[in-house]
Parts: C-alpha cells; structure tokens; sequence
C-alpha cells in the first residue's frame, strides 16, 4: 500500500518537473520514502547497438587517426567478424543475453575494467580533483569556520539522499538514474592483491553518523548528529573542529594516510599487513565507514595570483607531495573535502562510485549553503564528547611501506604538471549566437589546438553521460573525426577561403553533436566494443584480431581524455593524462568565460600544458574571428 502511494507521489513530481533540452532539477517536496527505486524502475535498460553499425562508426572514427593501409588492414578484419555465422555474431547474441538477465549489461564489467582492477595508484592516475573558488581568510579560525560551515552543507544535501527528496534530473528531456548520488556519502574502496572493492555503509543496519577529520596527518572521528538525530550546527562543529586542532598540533611522524597514495597491489598487500593488528584494523574501518572525510590542511606554498589556481589544483588532486598535504589524506575515501589554512579550497573523490556531474551537483549545493547568512546559534552550546582520535601501531613494515609510499608519491608530485587558465573572452555565449553547441565549439577548439601542436590528428576521449539508463555510467565521444580532421586541415591553409573554413567548422561541429546525441542514447561504440572483448575473453579461447591490431591499440591511446563537467560554482575539476605522453583536459563553461584544468607528465618531452593551454586559447579566439568576420557568407 505504501509503496503504491510512493509511485503515485514520485509520478507526480515527475510531471511537475518540466523536461526541456537541458539538464534540469526540479524542486523536491520534503520526505518520499520508495521514491528512488520507483524512479529507477522507470528509466529504461542500457541497449546493445547493432553489430554493423559499430563496426561502420569504428572505421570512421579510425580514418583521422590511422594511416591507411592500418586502415585497410582492419576494413578486412571487420568484415570478416561481422560476416554471418561469424566471431562478432556468437559475441554479439551474448552480449543481448547478457542484457536481458541484467540491469545493465555494461555496469559491473565497467566498474572492474575501468577502476576496480585498474593497478595504477588513484591519486592523479584516476581520482578527479576540484579547485573551488579561493575563500577569504587565512588563519586557523576562518579554516575551521568554512570547515564547519561546509559539513553542516554536506549534512544538509545527505538529508535530500536520505529522504529520498533529491530532485530528478533531465538530459536532453529525459529523467536521468540518481543512482551514484547514493553511492558517494559513507563509501570507500578497499585495496585488494588484485581487484579492489568498494563498499557503500549507508545502507547498512547501523548507517554511520560520523565524519572522518584529519589534521597534521591524524585522523579524527567526529560525530556529527546529536541523541536526537538532528544534524549538529555549525557552533557545535566549529568547536568540535578545534578541539580536534588544538589536540593535533604535530604532525604525525608516522602518516598512514599516505600508504592510499600507492600502485593498488602495493597498497593491497600493505593493508593486509596494516590490518593484521586490531586496533590499526578498527581505526581503517572507521575511516572506511564514516561520511565523509575533511582535510584541514597546512597552507600551500606561496605562489604568485596568476599561478594560484594550477597550484590549488595540484593541492586537490595529490596534495602537494609527503613534505605538504599528500599525506593528510585517505585517498580511497570516496569523498574528501580539503580545506587549506591559506583559504585554498576543493574536493578530491575517488572515481569508482560516481563521475564528476554527481559530485559537483553536490558541492554547488555545498557552496551555496555556505553563502546562506548563519542563524545565529543558541548561547548554550550543549557538551559533546571529544571526537575520538583514531590511534595505529605502526611496525617497522609498516613504516617502511610508508616510507616506500612517500617516496613513490614524491615522484609522482615531480611528474604530473597540472595548468589551470580561466579562458575569459568568451563562454557559453558566442557559440550559441552563433547556433552552435557549446560544448563541441570547445572540443573542436582542442582539436585545432592539438592540430596546430603537433601536426596531426590524434584519438580523443570526451565522457558522455548514459544516465538515461538504468546504473548508467559512461561511453566515449570520439571528438577526432573525419570532419574535425577536415576543418582543422583547412583552418590554417592560406590557400582556403574563409567561408569554406566556416563550412568545415559548421559542419564538424554538427557531427560532433550529432556523435554526442548518439552516444547519450546508448549507440556509441567504444562500451560495444568494450562489451563484445570482454564477452570474448569470457567465452573464447583468443581474442579476435579486431581487440589486438594496431588499429584498436591506437583507438584506445587516448592523447587527449577529456570531460565537460559544467558546475554553478566558478570552479574547475582536474584529473592527471591517461597515457604517459598524453593530456587531461577538463574544463567548467560558464556563461561568460570558460575554466579550463590541462595537465601532463614532465617526464614526457612532447607535451607542454602551458603550450596546448595557450594554443587552445588562440584557438578558440580565431574560431570566434572567423564566424565574426564571414557571417553571411556561409555555404
Ligand atoms: N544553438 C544554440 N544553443 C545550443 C545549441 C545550438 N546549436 N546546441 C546546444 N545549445 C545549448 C544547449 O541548449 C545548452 O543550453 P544551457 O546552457 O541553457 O543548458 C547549452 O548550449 C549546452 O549544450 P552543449 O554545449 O551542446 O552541451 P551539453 O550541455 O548537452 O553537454 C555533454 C554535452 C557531452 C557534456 C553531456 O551530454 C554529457 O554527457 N555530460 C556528462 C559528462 C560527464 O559525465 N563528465 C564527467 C566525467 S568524470
């Protein structure tokens, strides 16, 4: 009866919420029970594309990117996998049986592939950073203000998760699954010899009520709902917050925290060791199970303003190396929220349960509770226990793989240079004046950029989201096409007329999009491929020669890995290349001006982050030239 009545509520919200082109969040009434599962019943399954068409989109999306006997190679390759009767039919008949016995036939296979098994050490090879606008103070006392101020916005948007009230959202008119808003608060992944877990504690029979605080490389448990379940205010956390201040003025000689920084299988069989004595086993699981993590950290060294947002966004996504923050973190912990005592501020979050969208969702409601003028608070402000420090004995193994990990990480921090510009000319704006999509604008703008770098065109990654189905995750839009190539081969040839040059862009720009609408509804090809691979080396006995040519191989080094990931707040997100001699790019565009987050390896000589930031911005500023100075001589 309940749960009829729930349906009929949650239905009722969804008409309220008008759909429209963009993404879209309704306002939520206050306490629905059974409504996430009632939504999530209706969101459609995850659909298998057809085997030729993949097979088709692949060889175009090749042709910019590989020569052309490779091509030719994998042409006869394709055809013959795909023919009747063939390897590609047997995969693909699995791959729709699969996804009738499943949610989503794509779900788990891609949290292994893509995270859980991945080896490589979360901080800068896999988990996101977010550097939030700088916040006006620089002591101990505004830290611990913000800080409380931004546990009491984290509480308040878990009410939301908790009341199942968080308002549904929409791409491209349709409801979009709110799964990953449930798998971020109260979760971690665990390292294992060889695969990862990550666990969820919200759902368990005793959800946690406490929040994890580290200072100084000592970790606090802090509870943060009072007897009567209600939330503690901001007074209650701020003392709370000093207490834990004043009682970690040293830092920790030894830093556990930083043993997460290391390879997984590194890390995988420290932790056994770690957790072989109780209490270091009880401090790690309180770790594990709490909220979230806050970290108050030691102020960043002194840089210049220009420089101060690449050097917060380093402060996010590693910390800065063992000598600064790097160990004032759990790098498992899904969310961690750092908080400087210079005023720098951000997120960093492990990747497994959730992309970017989620998490900025979350940190835009965040940001925008800490602008709310403070109620002023009762004069009594109630006792409260200390919060609890978390104690570990620490072996001679143990301080050795601490010592290991610092090293490894201080490699790490020389290596990975991350640029952060605020692209002010422009935003949002003059591509849509000029009937444009936004966002492909901005990918063909890196790709003329990469073009006029390095003379070539090269495999491009930009997520696109697959909310619109059941536990959807993400497939790849190959932002590198024949168009693209076409317009960028075009942009600087003298010999080109300045109307075919707008031609070529217009048009790359539609294919872009057009790939973007193809891949939001679940018919882009890389998690097809990904799929019947996968099916492959789960029923065959070797890989068909599609998965293992030069072709596949160049497909899948992606020189640019890219991602839109649009907040409210004037922030940017920021992730480490995915390829040794590749770039990250991420970027925030705002109405006016567009953030941008561009990071690489030092150790590689052929990237430059400063060269491509600079090349991208002289870029996009002649792609707005050119559609200035021919408006009406469009082909
Ligand atoms: N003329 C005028 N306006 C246009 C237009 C056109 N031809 N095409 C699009 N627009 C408008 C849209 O209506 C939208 O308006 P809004 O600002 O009012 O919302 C705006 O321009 C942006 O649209 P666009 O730039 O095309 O991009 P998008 O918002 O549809 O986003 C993706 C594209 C690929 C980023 C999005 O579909 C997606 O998948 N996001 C998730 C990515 C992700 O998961 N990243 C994280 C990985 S960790």
């Amino acid at each position: 009866m309940l749960g009829i009545f729930a349906r009929t509520m949650a239905k009722d919200i969804w008409h309220k919420a008008k759909p429209c082109g963009h993404l879209v969040k309704p306002v939520a009434p206050t306490h629905i029970p059974g409504r996430y599962l009632s939504h999530q019943e209706g969101l459609p399954n995850l659909p298998v594309p057809p085997l030729q068409q993949t097979c088709e989109r692949y060889l175009a999306a090749l042709d910019p990117i590989v020569d052309k006997k490779e091509l030719a190679h994998t042409q006869q390759l394709l055809a013959e996998f795909q023919r009747s009767g063939g390897v590609g039919e047997r995969l693909q008949k699995a791959l729709e049986s699969r996804a009738h016995k499943t949610e989503n036939w794509l779900s788990d296979w891609w949290l292994n592939t893509a995270y859980l098994d991945y080896r490589m050490p979360v901080a800068i090879h896999s988990s996101p950073g977010v550097v939030l606008p700088r916040l006006e103070f620089s002591d101990r006392q505004g830290q611990l203000r913000f800080a409380a101020k931004l546990i009491a916005g984290v509480l308040d948007f878990k009410t939301m998760i908790d009341n199942e009230t968080l308002p549904v959202e929409y791409l491209g008119g349709k409801p979009l699954c709110m799964n990953q808003y449930y798998q971020v608060l109260s979760s971690c992944r665990i390292p294992g010899l060889k695969r990862d877990t990550v666990v969820n504690y919200s759902r368990s029979s005793s959800p946690p009520t406490h929040i994890t605080v580290v200072h100084n490389c000592q970790f606090f448990v802090l509870d943060v709902y009072n007897s009567d379940g209600t939330p503690l205010t901001v007074d209650q956390l701020y003392m709370q917050l000093e207490k834990i201040w004043n009682s970690s003025l040293q830092n920790n000689e030894d830093p556990v925290g930083i043993l997460t920084s290391n390879h997984r299988n590194t890390w995988g069989k420290a932790y056994n060791n770690l957790t072989k004595d109780k209490t270091n086993k009880g401090s790690v699981q309180d770790i594990q199970r709490s909220i979230f993590t806050v970290c108050l950290d030691a102020p960043m060294p002194h840089v210049s303003e220009e420089l101060y947002h690449s050097q917060a966004a380093v402060q996010m996504l590693h910390g800065g190396g063992s000598h600064l923050n790097s160990s004032n973190r759990w790098f498992d912990k899904t969310l961690q929220f750092i908080i400087g005592e210079d005023g720098s501020c951000g997120v960093i979050y492990e990747h497994a349960p959730a992309e970017g969208p989620p998490i900025v969702s979350l940190i835009d409601h965040v940001v925008a509770y800490t602008k709310k003028p403070e109620i002023a608070g009762s004069p009594v402000v109630p006792f409260l226990p200390t919060p609890r420090k978390l104690h570990f004995n620490i072996t001679p193994e143990i301080q050795k793989d601490i010592e290991d990990a610092k090293r490894n990480m201080n490699i790490m921090v020389q290596d990975v240079d991350v640029k952060v510009i605020v692209f002010s000319h422009f935003g949002k704006n003059v591509p849509k004046t000029h009937k444009m999509s936004p966002d492909a604008f901005i990918q063909m703008g890196l790709q003329l950029a990469y073009y006029r770098m390095y003379q070539r065109c090269c495999a491009t990654y930009e997520s696109a989201s697959l909310r619109m189905f059941k536990l959807g995750r993400t497939d790849t839009i190959r932002s590198s096409s024949v168009d693209s190539a076409n317009f960028v081969k075009c942009m600087d040839d003298p010999a080109k007329q300045s109307t075919e040059k707008v031609a070529l862009l217009e048009k790359a720009v539609k294919a872009h999009r057009a790939y973007t609408d193809m891949a939001i509804s679940g018919q882009a090809i890389d998690r097809h491929l990904l799929g019947l691979k996968l099916q492959a080396i789960e029923d065959l006995t070797s890989l068909p020669e599609v998965f293992t040519d030069t072709s596949y191989t160049v497909a899948n080094h992606y020189k640019l890995s890219t991602s839109q990931v649009p907040a409210k707040t004037d922030c940017v997100m920021c992730f480490g290349p995915v390829v040794p001699d590749g770039y990250g790019v991420c970027y925030n565009p705002m109405a006016e001006h567009i953030n941008f987050a561009v990071s690489a390896f030092n150790s590689c000589n052929e990237t430059n982050t400063a060269r491509l930031a600079q090349t991208l911005e002289g870029a996009l500023l002649d792609m707005r030239s050119l559609l200035e100075s021919t408006p009406k001589a469009r082909l």
